[in-house]
């Protein structure tokens, strides 16, 4: 019997939770979505019909021991505010959802004995250090912002939890995951501002900014396949990405060359987008690939990949 048979994912009707439902439901596992957010249901509408599927239309702080049935192995966990400028807007928003939200899972999770936690956390949470590429052992960990912070608070939780109640979790802090579903951040962006403007693209900061942007398909891969292969542990920490990195500006021509568009670019100035975007992200996934976990898709292919689905959907 395999690690997941039957599970929860908070946040399945968003962009990673929906392309990882869809990879469950072609593997017949048995799926309930939980997600507040109806405007996201298109995404999973495929699947409403499906015996082996469920969707709660509900608020992760909202949801009660009740509303999960039993015998649930595993809880992938992914509802959270995942916007940092939005955190910029409500201070408050980070950690309801993100802290308190995950908290609420935790404790049905305990209640129900479920025994498995799979978990969306954030390279966010490194802040700006200066190890680069950056392990998941870093001692120094100090988030520049609060969806950073909200998401450290929640890999503590979970970690306690596991300890105190028997429980096992993987937590991977993603890189920049981009791919089919995408509904925002910055080839989005990009795309869309070149949709009404093909002649001009403001470029948030001084275009130097350098991340990695991984695939979706891979990432779900990270969220599946690792747990399988990696069992024998108690709370464990995987960074996702790639090592490959990709400036804006760089981001920006490829984007360009796949809509076959020479607009000017302007940028607004400055290190980085927004308060609290970290200007430079590169993880060490060193340890994501000794348990046998392999991305397919180079930097470029994902952003290329990415633009064509948002041109074609
Ligand atoms: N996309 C990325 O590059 C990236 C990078 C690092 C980490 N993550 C993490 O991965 C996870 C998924 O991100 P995404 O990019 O798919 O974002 P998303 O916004 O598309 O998906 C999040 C989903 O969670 C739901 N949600 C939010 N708060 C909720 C709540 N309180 N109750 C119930 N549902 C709630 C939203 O409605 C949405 O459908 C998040 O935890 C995010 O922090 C994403």
């Amino acid at each position: 019997m395999s690690l997941i048979e039957k599970c929860i994912v908070t946040g399945g009707a968003g962009f990673i939770g929906s392309n990882l439902v869809e990879r469950l439901i072609n593997e017949n596992k048995h799926v309930t979505v939980v997600d507040k957010d109806p405007d996201r249901q298109p995404f999973i509408s495929n699947y409403l019909q499906l015996t082996t599927f469920k969707f709660l239309l509900n608020d992760i702080n909202n949801v009660e021991v009740s509303d999960f049935d039993d015998d649930i192995d595993t809880v992938f966990h992914l509802a959270a505010s995942a916007d940092i400028k939005e955190s910029l807007k409500d201070a408050k928003l980070d950690l309801e959802n993100n802290v308190n939200g995950t908290h609420n899972i935790l404790e049905i999770m305990r209640k129900k004995d479920i025994k498995n936690i799979i978990f969306s956390s954030s390279s966010a949470i490194y802040g700006e250090t200066d190890v680069i590429p950056t392990p998941e052992d870093l001692g120094d960990i100090k988030p520049i912002s609060l969806y950073g912070a909200s998401k450290l608070a929640a890999e503590a939780f979970i970690t306690a939890y596991c300890s105190l109640y028997g429980m096992k979790s993987w937590m991977f802090r993603f890189a920049n995951v981009v791919g089919k579903n995408e509904h925002r951040g910055v080839i989005f962006d990009f795309v869309k501002k070149l949709e009404r403007n093909p002649n001009e693209l403001e470029i948030l900061g001084d275009g130097k900014q350098e991340k990695s942007f991984f695939d979706v398909s891979d990432c779900v891969s990270g969220l599946i396949d690792i747990p399988m292969m990696d069992t024998n542990i108690l709370a464990e920490i995987y960074n996702l990405g790639i090592l490959e990195t990709t400036k804006i500006t760089r981001l920006a021509e490829i984007v360009c060359d796949e809509l076959k568009l020479n607009p000017k670019f302007r940028y607004t100035g400055g290190d980085r987008g927004w308060k609290g975007d970290v200007p430079v992200t590169i993880l060490s996934i060193e340890k994501a690939l000794n348990v046998g976990w392999k991305p397919k898709y180079s930097g470029e292919e994902s952003i290329r990949r990415t633009v064509r689905y948002l041109v074609e959907k």
